[in-house]
């Protein structure tokens, strides 16, 4: 097995525990750096609603078999042995009350328990197929019936991210989609981030689109663009050129509200605050729209177009923070080349792809995550 990640630790345990003979290897020196980090170093480890509209992928339906075959109950079940507690923070998504290195822990001690011999600091030089597979390293040649690449996905580099599951994958005729960094902070153009650096910090709830489907959720203005879960979210459905729509005041009527106000001498910016945008933000859209007037000065159409505007706010980025902030790689190893229900190559017997390293991509609140288990674990049980 190549990477000692989420997905390989969970692949590695199951099928050492079934019996299996595994050889974990990893370039890295220290394990799963990314369940380390993630969530702010509380691992949001999986989210009570899963469901395949939740993930993205040129298949759409490829995640279902694995994520029913192991489920967010299932990793629960397993942290309840261990006597890790969580919480719920928002919209579904689970924390560790101690820790990401709970987790990591957890898995290790899962490997051990299946015997998984793991080397760590292993750089992997070639893999070819002969009887079996081949697999030369810094540490010499390794043989092995199967294989399975959990080598995760291109974002942070500086912890050893690399493009290697897509080469293993593309040497054995395996198409690979094309990738993208996603729940990946978005930049302006210079005029523009200029335009909005004053607003740098500034965060509120709006529904964000691109493309795909609405998030409610937070807002924030960055001295390069825009970022915060909504704009997170988002990007992983953004297309260059594309623009991203903001909702600004969410679930209510903008109509109404400023038909209410309609003989009020209050100035737009003021009501707007009141309606619960940050004053900062209000006083430069209003001047950026053109209405930094009074309520009272807005005749019925005005009202209608600024109702309209508010609902529908258009920003125009011009790329993505790339994958040194991306958390997540949108494509990767075809689904088409793969079985959802094992994980292993349709066409090279023996070869297994999971976690992030497969076209599947998840949405912000420990989807990815709970991705990794479930691939892992069905490939665990069939490699
Ligand atoms: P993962 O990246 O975990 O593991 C791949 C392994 O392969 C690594 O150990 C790497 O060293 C190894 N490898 C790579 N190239 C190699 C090579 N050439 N040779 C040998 N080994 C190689 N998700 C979520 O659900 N909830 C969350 O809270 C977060 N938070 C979060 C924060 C940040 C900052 C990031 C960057 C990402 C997240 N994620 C997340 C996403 C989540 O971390 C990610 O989807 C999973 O770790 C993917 O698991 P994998 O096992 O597929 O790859």
């Amino acid at each position: 097995m190549i990477g000692a990640g989420a997905a390989g630790l969970m692949c590695a345990a199951t099928a050492g525990q079934r019996g299996r003979s595994v050889l974990l290897l990893d370039h890295a020196v220290k394990l799963a750096e990314k369940i380390r980090i993630s969530g702010g170093g509380r691992c949001n480890f999986t989210n009570l609603d899963v469901r395949p509209e939740c993930f993205l992928s040129e298949n759409p339906h490829f995640c279902r078999s694995a994520l029913s075959q192991y489920t967010a109950h299932d990793f629960l079940a397993l942290l309840e042995r261990y006597g890790i507690h969580w919480h719920e923070k928002t919209l579904g998504q689970l924390f560790c009350d101690d820790g990401s290195q709970a987790i990591i822990d957890m898995l290790d001690a899962e490997c051990r328990a299946g015997g998984v011999e793991r080397r760590m600091g292993v750089s992997i030089e070639d893999v070819s197929r002969s009887d079996g597979f081949e697999v030369r390293t810094s540490e010499g040649v390794f043989r092995s019936e199967s294989l399975v690449v959990a080598t995760g996905g291109l974002s942070i580099p500086q912890i050893g991210a690399t493009g290697l599951g897509y080469r293993i994958a593309g040497a054995f005729g395996l198409d690979v989609t094309e990738c993208a960094p996603a729940l990946v902070p978005l930049t302006f153009h210079a005029d523009e981030a200029a335009r909005f650096a004053p607003l740098a910090g500034v965060s509120f709830c709006a529904e964000a689109e691109a493309s795909g489907p609405v998030f409610r959720e937070n807002v924030l203005f960055t001295h390069k663009g825009v970022s915060g879960p909504a704009i997170l979210q988002v990007s992983s459905y953004w297309m260059p050129g594309e623009p991203v729509s903001l909702d600004l005041m969410p679930g209510k009527s903008a109509r109404a509200f400023l038909d209410e106000r309609s003989a009020s001498e209050q100035r737009v910016v003021n009501a707007l605050a009141e309606a619960g945008l940050p004053r900062r933000f209000a006083q430069a859209w209003a001047e950026q729209e053109g209405v930094d007037v009074r309520l009272c000065d807005l005749s019925a159409p005005a009202r209608e177009a600024l109702a309209a505007r508010l609902h529908a706010w258009e920003i125009r980025p011009n790329g993505t923070q790339g994958y040194r902030k991306a958390e997540v790689t949108r494509g990767g190893v075809s689904t088409r080349a793969l079985s959802s229900k094992t994980m292993m190559a349709r066409d090279v017997p023996g070869l297994f792809f999971v976690g992030e390293v497969v076209d599947v991509t998840g949405w912000l609140g420990g989807y990815n995550f709970q991705w990794a288990w479930s691939s892992g674990f069905v490939a665990g049980k069939n490699c």
